[in-house]
């Protein structure tokens, strides 16, 4: 949720860590320090609000350092001011440390070390694991061997960095559910909790694992266990253009990421398609594809919108290759004593691939010797390295916290992953055929879509000041209906439901009138007619529609209030097309509320705690 960043070498460490907080800044936003070691002293400075109020401040003071670690923060305990921002640090200020998760344990461990003199000065549960350092550093005289002895008193999840005035030439790393990566450089080394931050100075990258900690230092690293046993540890060379995480003249990253999804829905589709066979190829599945065809179920777990996309993958699942799906949310099926076999596949769907929630399902399911398939954006993540197998999506970077290019490139991927394992069933060739050359046709359908920003911005005028929003749709629009209200409400703060058209009669339809606002996801397929019925018993009260509409449709707009006509593709692929109209009706009506849609109130772009 927070973000980290870390540099030692030759060069001023101050804007080093700027520029990277600014990368990592959508990761958490109430808050943002800095600590840097020069002269064997250390500064620490830290600010409430983003980190351009830092910036401008460590801009006027000259700090001048080679070694320094910052922190953006998403509040976990105590509110959001200077005192409870990181870093954190010993009572001498020898000692200081950031940290992304949560220390659960915390409380006892505070009381002792109050017990024992120690004086806290935050509410947070960050503030024990200094004091505990210290406590050790005290004995041991040795800074690894003091983070080392402190982590293992620790409950809960952490990626962590720490710096001293007494080795002023180290920076020590730990994760444990909590990302942390090294970024290796000539005379220089980098540490961040995402490579985002990282990708201006280097593209070699040094993934940590849990239960693994560093020694960093300007011209190496040493990576060791918990347990201190050595490790040896591959660098990656990854492939992120710069243009890729910044605006490129967009207002917003939200619209950028939405504008991109022609590009983004082709490069998940990119070399996937052998038509010729009617049938997808996903690389990434190699050797899993036939335990995948013969599973008995198959179990989809998600969280927030990438449990929108599972929903319609159940959809395109059960038509096509009659397995049977379930779909769960991480952190109910983590909890619940879930029924899994070693004959079943269960699919993990995330974009960071370090949903706190999605994680600890996947581990429960290879504790339980099901097949684990992750389907992330994020390479490297630890979904995806810790899953038995998987698909990335490739939908590039997506920044802008309220999810869309990911949502879509997640549909593709399941839409492809649909076709590969029912060519093994019962479709044939021809059908198979069919759908991916519908699907190499949704990206022009996209851009047609895209074309129509301006009549939606139009559209969101009317209702910027709407406090209710209802979303219906059937079948696959069911999803979209959920993921259109999610979209509204996590950017614009309306509330917002979404429900299956027909379960209206079953209480919705009390909340229609006058001012409530609904939309309709309503293309001609099979239950249109069932919809537009839907259509008139909300009219009926007076209600306000807005309908997504087929662009063939000339009977929808002499019902509705407002109608977003949208080209037509084959049911299984249709979520693809109608969410994106929702996509530009939440962003334009959160921009002309005021509202920050990149970086919304609350919210943090990955979840790494429960
Ligand atoms: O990174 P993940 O896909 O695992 O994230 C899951 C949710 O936290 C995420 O989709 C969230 O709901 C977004 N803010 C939705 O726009």
């Amino acid at each position: 949720m927070c973000g980290i960043v870390g540099y030692i070498g030759k060069q001023n460490a101050v804007p080093i860590l700027i520029e990277g907080l600014k990368r990592l800044e959508y990761r958490g936003y109430d808050s943002a320090g800095i600590a840097v070691i020069t002269e064997n002293k250390a500064i620490i400075e830290k600010k409430k609000g983003k980190v351009s109020v830092l910036e401008k401040f460590v801009k006027g003071s000259g700090i001048e350092a080679n070694i320094g670690i910052a922190h953006t923060r998403w509040a976990t305990h105590g509110e959001p001011n200077e005192i409870n921002a990181h870093p954190h640090f010993n009572a001498d200020k020898s000692i200081m440390l950031i940290h992304n998760g949560i220390i659960e344990n915390y409380a006892p461990l505070r009381k002792k070390l109050i017990s024992e003199g120690y004086k806290f000065l935050s509410e947070t549960d960050t503030e024990v694991l200094v004091h505990l350092i210290d406590k050790f550093y005290t004995k041991k005289k040795n800074l690894f061997e003091a983070v080392r002895n402190a982590l293992l008193l620790i409950n809960g999840t952490y990626g962590i960095a720490v710096i001293s005035i007494y080795e002023p030439d180290k920076i020590i790393v730990a994760r444990k559910g909590s990302p942390l990566v090294i970024g290796v450089g000539r005379e220089e080394n980098y540490i961040a909790s995402d490579v985002n931050a990282l990708i201006t100075h280097t593209s070699s990258i040094v993934y940590l694992e849990d239960g693994e900690m560093a020694i960093v230092t300007k011209d190496n690293f040493e990576a060791k266990t918990l347990e201190d046993d050595k490790v040896e540890k591959e660098v990656v060379e990854i492939d992120i253009e710069v243009d890729e995480i910044t605006k490129s003249g967009y207002p917003h990253f939200m619209l950028k990421e939405i504008m991109e999804q022609p590009e983004s829905i082709r490069n998940s589709m990119r070399g996937r398609i052998l038509m010729d066979e009617g049938v997808s190829k996903l690389g990434g599945l190699n050797g899993f594809e036939e335990r995948i065809v013969d599973s008995e179920r198959i179990l989809i777990v998600a969280c927030g919108t990438s449990w929108h996309a599972g929903l319609v993958g159940e959809y395109m699942l059960e038509q096509f290759t009659g397995i049977p799906v379930e779909v769960d949310y991480g952190s109910e099926f983590r909890y619940r004593n879930p029924i899994i076999t070693p004959d079943d596949t269960t699919i993990f769907i995330s974009q960071s691939g370090e949903t706190a929630d999605t994680l600890a399902a996947l581990r429960e399911a290879k504790r339980r010797q099901a097949l684990t398939v992750g389907i992330c954006n994020v390479v490297g993540s630890t979904i995806a390295r810790e899953s038995d197998t998987g698909i990335y999506i490739h939908a590039g970077p997506e920044i802008g916290v309220a999810s869309t290019k990911a949502f879509t490139a997640q549909l593709t991927v399941l839409a492809l992953l649909t076709v590969l394992i029912a060519r093994s069933k019962n479709l044939s060739c021809q059908d198979g055929q069919m759908i991916l050359k519908e699907l190499e046709s949704i990206p022009y359908k996209v851009e047609k879509i895209l074309k129509l920003n301006d009549e939606i911005e139009k559209i969101a005028e009317q209702f910027k000041d709407a406090k209710n929003f209802l979303y219906l749709g059937r079948g696959y629009n069911f999803p979209v209906a959920l993921e259109g209200a999610l979209k509204l409400k996590e950017i614009s703060y309306i509330h917002a439901e979404g429900y299956p058209a027909a379960e209206m009669k079953h209480g919705p339809i009390a909340l229609i009138d006058e001012n409530m606002p609904t939309v309709f996801i309503a293309p001609q397929d099979s239950v249109y007619e069932k919809v537009i019925s839907n259509i008139e018993e909300v009219k009926s009260r007076k209600g306000v529609v807005i309908a997504v509409a087929s662009e063939k449709d000339t009977k929808i707009e002499k019902l509705v209030n407002y109608t977003i006509k949208i080209p037509d593709t084959i049911r299984m692929l249709m979520p693809i097309l109608t969410s994106i109209p929702l996509q530009l009706l939440a962003y334009h009506i959160a921009v002309k509320k005021g509202l920050n849609v990149d970086q919304p109130r609350n919210l943090a772009k990955s979840v790494t705690v429960e």
